[in-house]
């Protein structure tokens, strides 16, 4: 296994760019399914999971070609429709290719994704809503075992009893080619959902409501395949922001979108911070160092819960008391052990981190227990007095497109090395 060898303190300062959102590529590519013919799918970032749900697509007989970061989907003959045990348990994100299945083809087998680092992570909204849409579900031996009776999903009306990303996702896209009206209420208005229906949309879909509480779908009789450009991974503009803070450095974000960082942008002025921001860059001086904040992760447009773990490493050397409250999760707090190995001075009451912040982190050996939290190591290693030794680092390579060439550009000290025996 490979791991980072981080040098600090550092000041991370300069300009930067994001890859594609992750995200967004990973529903927009399991959305090519819905239509035989050739996608095109432009700016995918080239990862660990965009590499495993082709896999996944070719397993089911697609025809999947990447040249840089643009992806050739052929979809038109999938004569397989079982996503196997082996490629979903390494990406729960694999269950994006039950909607289309069972939209074109009106049956589908998936098995069921395991849990994660911090909970059960149910699918159980995923199956209601496609049972509403007329699909017939079992479980059998591990696996989602999904028939539209008569071959074709029906119109009909989902009610999400929480805000799904996923759910959202996925039922809109068994819905695209049912018979008749959807309607989907209390629906998630994250971006991702947005742009995968600008995508479906480009393929001849009838949708009406992306972004707002209640999602509204013509079925039709069939689609044309997509060519669209994935739009920037705003999880990692985030990332990118919160290392001002944490460096004391000025770091502008270029080739990005503005209004999906209000959020943060409220955070880090609660924080005392200097941001400016024009149509698509967002620049932090992050000089003057943090004041404490109160984070609360909420869907969107609330605080995204995959920015917690980093705003919470810039709370570890805030001036002051700061609060990181989780709502979306039952326990995504893996990373609070690793920051205090580090010397962060963190107190979890249930869902909420109490963090009192110190002068200076030091460095020392620690572990990535997941994607999100290995970026907040990086960063916190990028604050620390000494040298970092972060293991695992496979989980960084899930999402982030080398992610240690893009931080060095901006003045980190990060090497790649094989972890000794
Ligand atoms: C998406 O996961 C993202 N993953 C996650 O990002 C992100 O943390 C999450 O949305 C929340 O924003 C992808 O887009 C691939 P949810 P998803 O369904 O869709 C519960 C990353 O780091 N729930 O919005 O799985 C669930 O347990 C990843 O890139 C059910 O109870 O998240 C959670 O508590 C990590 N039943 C809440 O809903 C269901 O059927 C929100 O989860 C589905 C979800």
């Amino acid at each position: 296994m490979e791991r980072f060898v981080i040098e600090g303190p550092v000041t991370l300062s300069g300009s930067v760019r994001p890859s594609g959102s992750k995200n967004t590529a990973l529903p927009l590519i399991c959305a090519a399914l819905l239509a035989p013919g050739k996608s095109v799918l432009r700016n995918v970032p080239r990862l660990r999971d965009t590499n495993t749900i082709v896999r996944l697509l070719e397993t089911l007989g697609a025809e999947c070609e990447f040249e840089g970061n643009t992806l050739h989907i052929d979809a038109t003959d999938i004569p397989n429709r079982e996503a196997p045990y082996d490629l979903v348990k390494t990406m729960r994100a694999s269950i994006y290719v039950l909607g289309p299945l069972l939209g074109r083809f009106g049956d589908a087998r998936v098995s069921e994704p395991g849990g994660c680092a911090w909970g059960p992570r149910p699918v159980d909204l995923h199956k209601m809503g496609m049972e509403r849409l007329g699909a017939e579900i079992e479980l059998d031996h591990g696996y989602i075992d999904a028939k539209a009776p008569g071959g074709r999903l029906k119109g009909g009306e989902v009610n999400f009893k929480i805000v799904s990303v996923g759910a959202t996702i996925n039922v809109l896209m068994g819905a695209v080619l049912a018979e008749g009206t959807t309607v989907l209420r209390n629906v998630a208005r994250e971006p991702d959902v947005v742009f995968v229906v600008d995508g479906l949309k480009k393929m001849g879909a009838k949708i009406e409501g992306a972004g707002t509480h209640t999602i509204t779908i013509e079925g039709v009789e069939g689609l044309e395949p997509m060519n669209m450009a994935v739009p920037p991974d705003r999880i990692e503009v985030g990332t990118f922001l919160a290392a001002a803070p944490i460096t004391r450095g000025r770091v502008r974000v270029e080739d990005c979108i503005p209004e999906h960082q209000y959020a943060l942008i409220e955070l880090l002025r609660q924080g005392g911070l200097e941001i400016e921001q024009g149509d698509d860059w967002i620049e932090v001086d992050g000089a003057s160092g943090m004041r404490s904040i109160e984070a609360i992760t909420a869907p969107f447009p609330g605080f995204p819960t995959d920015l917690q773990a980093q705003i919470m490493a810039a709370c570890t050397m805030a001036d002051g008391v700061s609060t990181v409250t989780e709502t979306i999760y039952l326990d995504r707090f893996t990373h609070v052990a690793e920051l205090r190995r580090m010397g962060a001075k963190v107190r979890l009451d249930g869902n909420v981190a109490v963090v009192t912040g110190v002068e200076r982190l030091q460095g020392a050996p620690v572990m990535a227990t997941d994607l999100r939290a290995s970026a907040a190591l990086i960063l916190a290693a990028c604050g620390a007095e000494g040298t970092t030794h972060l293991s695992r680092i496979y989980h960084i390579d899930r999402g982030y497109e080398k992610i240690e060439d893009r931080m060095c550009a901006l003045g980190a000290v990060i090497t790649r090395e094989q972890e000794p025996d």
